[in-house]
């Protein structure tokens, strides 16, 4: 008995005494859970319906960031929460002056030594382009984490609490860091470049389609496979200290049959750039390559993405971009392209140079 008892005190003193006398003596803090803020915007996760089974109509962005994360208690055991409400929108209403609203938001968070890392909250109708827009722009390795609902909070088997929960444990591993913006839906992790919304209702909506997930959460643990294959955050040349206002940039989509309409109003609005949706492997029929070629002999930057949803645009390929001045968007989806290119004219007007960064981001 005496035995058992010496052998308590002796695991009790070096598995607790010890770490405590040390932390004093040492100046180490006892273990802390991560800090993670939760920057709100709206969307589906904030969104209400009068009755349960109501997961269409239903109102987006009408719950406070407070309410989200009171519907989730388990998160206070995993972190310590600080929730932020940034804006209250549906997400078709993002836009780059949000953006960068949330972006410069981040950049202050992240700088602060009692910062770990940051969750998102959005609507996932435009949720990857706000995701891929800090993927260029946020100068920090720390986790940065956007999250959505397919369902409203208010519905039977709502996917905003577990997706909410999981987006924090994700911005809490350690494994997340350097990882670049991550996109966390339905117990997957997708980085910010290469995930995108593919149905309009499915829970399973958010996919990587070339490249697939980098892993999942399962019972609040991260697993992750691979990172991102592109460079990200640091190690980019954008920074939002050398953004006053992101030049405007349309994007127009190729069809049968697609003429000169579009493209010739674009250039007559005063775009900077146009990103053409182009069908298969970024193929123009002649009469709108005609049109792209005027525009770019103007100064407008042209990108040839594809409408397809995978696959990359391969520069020379269906199209001459050499002679006609034009940008490939490798495997960039239209709405990622016309980022990128809005980020890469704050930081160059060389169409070559232009090229690169399309093949580096
Ligand atoms: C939105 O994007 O704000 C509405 C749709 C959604 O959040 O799923």
């Amino acid at each position: 008995m005496n035995a058992i008892f010496r052998k308590i005190v002796v695991i009790a003193f070096l598995f607790i005494f010890v770490p405590l006398f040390a932390s004093t003596l040492w100046g180490f803090p006892p273990a802390a859970k991560p800090r993670i803020s939760v920057l709100a915007t709206g969307g589906t996760i904030a969104g209400a319906a009068p009755v349960a089974t109501q997961t269409i109509g239903y109102q987006a962005a009408v719950l406070p960031v407070g309410e989200v994360l009171a519907s989730v208690p388990d998160l206070g055991r995993i972190a310590d929460i600080h929730g932020e409400q940034v804006v209250q929108i549906a997400s078709e209403n993002m836009n780059p002056d949000i953006w960068m609203r949330i972006a410069r938001r981040c950049e202050d968070l992240l700088s602060r030594d009692n910062a770990d890392g940051i969750v998102i909250t959005q609507g996932t109708d435009t949720l990857e382009e706000t995701a891929y827009f800090l993927n260029l722009t946020l100068k920090s390795r720390k986790p940065v984490v956007l999250v959505g609902a397919m369902r409203p909070a208010t519905a039977l088997s709502a996917d905003g609490s577990l997706n909410l929960y999981n987006a924090v444990a994700t911005a809490a591993s350690p494994l997340t860091r350097g990882q670049g913006v991550l996109v966390v839906m339905n117990d997957t992790v997708n980085a910010a470049r290469e995930v995108t919304k593919t149905s309009t209702f499915s829970v399973e909506t958010f996919r990587s389609p070339d490249l697939g997930a980098l892993g999942y959460i399962k019972s609040g643990r991260v697993h992750l496979y691979r990172g991102p294959s592109r460079r990200h955050t640091t190690d980019t040349p954008f920074y939002l200290k050398n953004i006053e206002k992101l030049p405007k940039i349309e994007i127009l989509y190729g069809y049968a049959g697609s003429g000169t309409a579009a493209v010739e109003a674009a250039v007559k609005a005063g775009v900077a750039g146009i990103v053409y949706a182009a069908t298969g492997n970024g193929s123009l029929p002649e009469a709108a390559k005609a049109a792209l070629a005027a525009a770019s002999k103007k100064g407008v930057f042209v990108v040839r993405s594809s409408r397809t949803g995978s696959g990359m645009v391969a520069r020379n390929g269906e199209v001459n971009d050499d002679a006609l001045g034009f940008i490939a968007a490798d495997n960039l989806n239209p709405q990622k392209a016309r980022i990128l290119l809005m980020l890469a004219l704050t930081a160059t007007q060389d169409a070559k140079v232009i090229q690169q960064y399309f093949d580096t981001y």
